[in-house]
């Protein structure tokens, strides 16, 4: 691998295990829950996060050119919640990631969707690009309402977008997760997906590393917890210390009442 490409990953991908914290939502719902003021929600999380994945928009208006924490640009979009969501194509380019000093950027793949062969178009396309500049692509296997979240959806679109010349692949944790991750040439990290109890969500991250995630790309369960902060070091301590459901639980209650 060239120099810029490793290098790139490795500050997304760390030595194999990486905690991303996911900011990207607005691109397609507007205010989100918990990000209403990106600025504010995002500078008490960032220092702990090893990646933050979010918009260009995002990241010129609501985080400090001085922070040093590695940056997923989200570049597939054009769609809003009032639309067909599959109806993607590429809003922004690899020289606007180099100009914004981007690790990676992130492009969304809706397979088996109405617009399926338009987004993994939109994929490939911005690999070709990616790869002349030494920038990964991670891609994000969407899924529509009417694909079932099971290994064998999951296992191909992850296929399919590591097929296509993504580096690292996002998706859903599933039963026999393992199936999805052994199938997948390129690492696999997990979303968070909706609001859910902390210890559910701390589960999730404990269940998919130990089935061979390389990590999580966590949103609403980080930024919609009544503790963010003791959220996101509680996944840490999950992802990266190989701590237990338990004691990562009571590190976000100790932080809680702590304040
Ligand atoms: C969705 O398309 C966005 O890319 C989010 O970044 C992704 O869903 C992860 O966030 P969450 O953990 O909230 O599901």
């Amino acid at each position: 691998m060239d120099f810029g490409m490793g290098n790139r990953l490795s500050r997304v991908m760390g030595k194999g295990r990486t905690v991303m914290l996911a900011v990207d939502h607005g691109y397609f719902q507007g205010p989100t829950t918990g990000l209403e003021n990106l600025k504010r929600s995002l500078a008490p999380l960032i220092p702990f996060a090893d990646s933050l994945m979010l918009t260009r928009g995002a990241l010129r208006s609501s985080v400090d050119p001085a922070e040093k924490v590695p940056i997923v640009l989200r570049s597939s979009g054009g769609t809003s919640v009032l639309k067909e969501l599959s109806d993607e194509g590429v809003t922004t380019s690899i020289e606007e990631a180099v100009r914004l000093n981007a690790s990676a950027v992130a492009v969304s793949v809706f397979v088996g969707s109405e617009r399926e062969k338009q987004t993994l178009l939109n994929l490939s396309s911005t690999v070709d690009e990616g790869e002349r500049y030494g920038m990964p692509v991670l891609a994000v296997t969407a899924v529509g309402r009417e694909m079932n979240r099971d290994s064998r959806y999951l296992g191909l679109a992850c296929r399919i977008a590591a097929e296509l010349g993504a580096r690292v692949v996002k998706t859903y944790y599933c039963e026999d997760f393992e199936k999805v991750v052994d199938a997948c040439p390129v690492p696999v990290v997990i979303a968070g997906g909706k609001k859910v109890p902390e210890r559910d969500a701390l589960q999730l991250a404990h269940d998919a590393v130990s089935k061979g995630a390389a990590g999580v790309d966590m949103g609403r369960n980080i930024f919609q917890s009544a503790d963010p902060v003791g959220m996101i070091k509680a996944v840490r301590a999950v992802v990266h210390e190989g701590a237990d459901v338990e004691s990562a639980l009571a590190m976000v209650r100790q932080i809680a009442a702590g304040r």
